[in-house]
């Protein structure tokens, strides 16, 4: 049995977890910086490095002590390299390098994206290849999976992030960060109907995305009406929420197209990433996938926001992998699925 630490601190949640080949999760640790940023409506890089300092070892000692697992019985240390926010991913990988130093453990490097890539195999054993929607606060890709460290794009956005979307609609109507779950919170009390807001790229081919312009067109309605009652916020937030979700499932439909034809043995339709959270966006890509023939996979809301288990995870595919990193790794702000070397080259 092999057995992986995880660390991640690339954003701003702090997290340790334990995973073994057996895809069990066998503790799990997540400290979020939530309140802490909340002040400011976003997160500060700074106040994030700082924070993910603070907490990390007590986070490592408290999951060892959850699984009851000494350091002997752990045979890797993975951590997140990149891509995210510098400072905390230097905490993060700089906490693992020194404990596989001092224990005499291999150090894997895991890219935070490959984390999320991989998350369907940790829940669901989704055998390769299969279809990816990532669609997180900096990231909104669709990409043929057809290995560890092998990646095929097929679509990314143009200009924001589809997490990016929420968390500036969401502050356009005064709503908390992140803006996400707040917006889709509030939805569910809306009517979707009322502000006929743009589907970017909608029915065209392709599988790139935008959501600039339809950001754009929610501040418009926000500043003609003033100050939005609590109806009207509501409204805006369905209506969003549902540009959004035609949207991602137009492009998708495309890249599911695209993906049966070239990737013939694929079954899988697999979203990740905070915005998989969204269950308005997950019926609807049931549909997608059903249409195209595909299977879809979401994993469970807590692997698809920023988790451990997922980098323990893609360490550990890795690590079975004959994977090993050095510990003059270099942290990475920009890194880009496509430039990720396979597990065994
Ligand atoms: O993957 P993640 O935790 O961090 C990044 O790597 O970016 O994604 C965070 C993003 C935020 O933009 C947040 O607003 C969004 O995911 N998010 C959601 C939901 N839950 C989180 N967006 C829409 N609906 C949700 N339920
Ligand atoms: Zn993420």
């Amino acid at each position: 049995m092999t057995l992986v630490l995880g660390i991640e601190t690339s954003c701003d949640e702090t997290a340790v977890a334990l995973v073994d080949d057996a895809r069990k999760i066998r503790a799990e640790r997540v400290l979020s910086q939530t309140r802490e940023h909340a002040p400011y409506g976003g997160i500060v890089p700074e106040i994030a490095a700082r924070s993910h300092l603070a907490h990390l070892e007590d986070l490592v000692r408290g999951t060892l002590a959850d699984a009851a697992c000494g350091w002997e019985t752990i045979d890797a240390i993975a951590a997140t390299t990149g891509p995210g926010l510098i400072g905390g991913v230097i905490v993060g990988a700089t906490f693992a390098k020194g404990a596989a130093l001092a224990r005499g453990l291999p150090f894997v490097s895991v890219n935070h994206l490959e984390g999320h890539a991989l998350s369907a195999r940790l829940s669901d054993d989704v055998p390769f290849p299969f279809l990816l929607l990532l669609v997180s606060g900096g990231h909104c890709q669709l990409l043929a999976v057809e290995d560890v460290g092998r990646y095929r794009r097929f679509g990314t956005t143009l200009d924001d992030a589809v997490g990016e979307a929420f968390d500036k609609v969401a502050k356009l109507v005064g709503l908390g960060y992140p803006g996400g779950p707040a917006i889709e919170k509030l939805a569910r009390e809306g009517d979707a109907r009322r502000f006929d807001l743009p589907r970017p790229l909608s029915g065209r081919p392709g599988c790139d995305f935008s959501f600039a312009g339809l950001k754009t067109a929610v501040r418009q309605i926000v500043d003609r009406l003033g100050t939005p009652d609590a109806r009207a916020k509501a409204d805006i937030a369905a209506s969003f929420q549902a540009a959004v979700a035609d949207s991602l499932a137009d492009r998708t439909a495309n890249a599911a197209r695209r993906f049966v034809r070239e990737f013939p043995s694929g079954r899988h339709l697999v979203v990740a990433g905070g915005v998989a959270a969204n269950q308005a966006l997950r019926g609807r890509l049931q549909r997608v996938a059903a249409d195209a023939g595909l299977t879809l996979v979401a994993p469970p809301l807590r692997l698809c926001t920023d988790n451990a288990a997922m980098i323990a995870w893609a360490g550990l595919e890795r690590f079975a992998r004959g994977n090993r990193s050095p510990l003059d790794t270099a942290c990475r702000p920009r890194w880009p699925l496509e430039e990720l070397a396979g597990a065994t080259s």
